[in-house]
């Protein structure tokens, strides 16, 4: 079985991630600091694939803690590396949190990988980079935008660092996949999104809307120059972000990278509007949403969705789940974690 290192394995993406990596044979190795996630989701995970995965309970930041780990787990191959800070508006009140664990995590990996004889690294960036695009849908080549926020900035020096290092070290290989509004939970309701206090995200808010736990969902803004006024998302299923990770392994697994450092959207290629998804996620569930229109959110981008046709023509990954089928998955995992029946 190929051993693969998955950092930040207990979150959102990774969790979801080492289930689709362990259903294909993998063994799956996750390190997570538990900063933004529980390590009960390693259970439930196990619930679901019948295999438990390796934990270490290891901040990747910490390069000691984490070469001390690797030297005891010889024969991994590849790292797919989520652990990071990820809340845009924290990282505006405290950039050196953002600049230290993202940026310092990415060169412990590097060098990890190094010294360790790693080959293969897909790393998870966004589609922040490219700020407002002026042609949509946004292609890989659409020029990188000054970042808007210490998180966007770290996911693009984390880019520039990956792509320095490849290009010096050519026996190493990296992908790095563009995500655009990962959303939804597993089938299974035994895996999902966990944010902690207030959600500042569109999906979890307007789920703990429905379940009761909020009033009244906030949209923001209906001025945009969009159709209905309200901005636009690329929402793409997590179980479908999952896999592109590991079609980005093979890729590198089987030699096919036409570069040391790949760059790949990964969205479904539709836009949807706040109110769209909002009118899905009714239909789809059957709850009535309450929810009003606000001012515009500083920050926001008016509308981004992606061209994925290099994903799909080069990784041979495609996003496959419908949207109301992703907004159920996630109302389902609310109703659970809410005790909802
Ligand atoms: N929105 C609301 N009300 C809410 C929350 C969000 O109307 O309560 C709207 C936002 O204004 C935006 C859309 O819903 O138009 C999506 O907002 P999210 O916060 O869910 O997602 P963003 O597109 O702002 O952010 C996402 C990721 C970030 C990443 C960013 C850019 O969450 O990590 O995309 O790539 F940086």
């Amino acid at each position: 079985m190929k051993k693969i290192l998955v950092t930040g394995g207990t979150g959102f993406i990774g969790s979801h991630t080492t289930v689709e990596l362990q259903q294909k044979g993998y063994e799956v190795i996750i390190l997570d600091n538990l900063s933004n996630s529980q390590e009960d989701v390693i259970d439930n995970i196990t619930k679901i694939t019948g295999v438990r995965p390796t934990f270490g309970k290891i901040d990747v930041a910490d390069r000691t803690q984490l070469f001390d780990f690797l030297a005891k787990h010889q024969g991994i191959e590849s790292i797919i590396h989520f652990a990071a800070s990820k809340a845009v508006g924290e990282s505006v009140k405290e950039p050196l949190k953002y600049y230290r664990n993202n940026v310092n995590g990415v060169i412990n990996i590097l060098e990890a990988m190094k010294e360790f004889g790693i080959s293969n690294l897909v790393f998870s960036s966004s589609c922040t980079v490219y700020g407002q695009p002026e042609v949509l849908p946004v292609t890989e080549q659409s020029p990188i935008q000054p970042a808007l926020s210490p998180y966007g900035n770290t996911k693009q020096i984390n880019e520039e660092i990956i792509r320095d290092f490849i290009k010096v070290n050519p026996e190493l290989h990296a992908i790095c996949l563009r995500y655009f509004n990962p959303v939804g939970a597993h089938p299974s309701s035994l895996i999902g999104e966990l944010p902690l206090g207030v959600p500042a995200n569109l999906i979890p808010f307007i789920t703990q809307t429905a379940a009761g736990i909020r009033e009244c969902l906030s949209i923001f803004g209906n001025d945009y120059d969009t159709p209905d006024g309200t901005c636009i998302r690329d929402y793409i299923d997590i179980v479908d972000l999952a896999n592109a990770h590991i079609a980005a392994i093979n890729r590198m697994e089987q030699g096919k990278q036409k570069t040391g450092v790949e760059f790949f959207n990964i969205g479904t290629g539709n836009g949807l509007s706040v109110l769209e998804l909002v009118k899905t996620f009714e239909e789809a569930t059957g709850q009535k949403l309450n929810y009003k229109i606000v001012g515009r959110r500083e920050g926001d981008i008016e509308k981004v969705w992606a061209d994925t046709s290099v994903a799909n023509n080069e990784l041979g990954w495609k996003a496959v789940v419908p949207i109301s089928q992703t907004m159920l998955n996630a109302w389902n995992w609310q109703k659970k974690i809410s005790n909802i029946k």
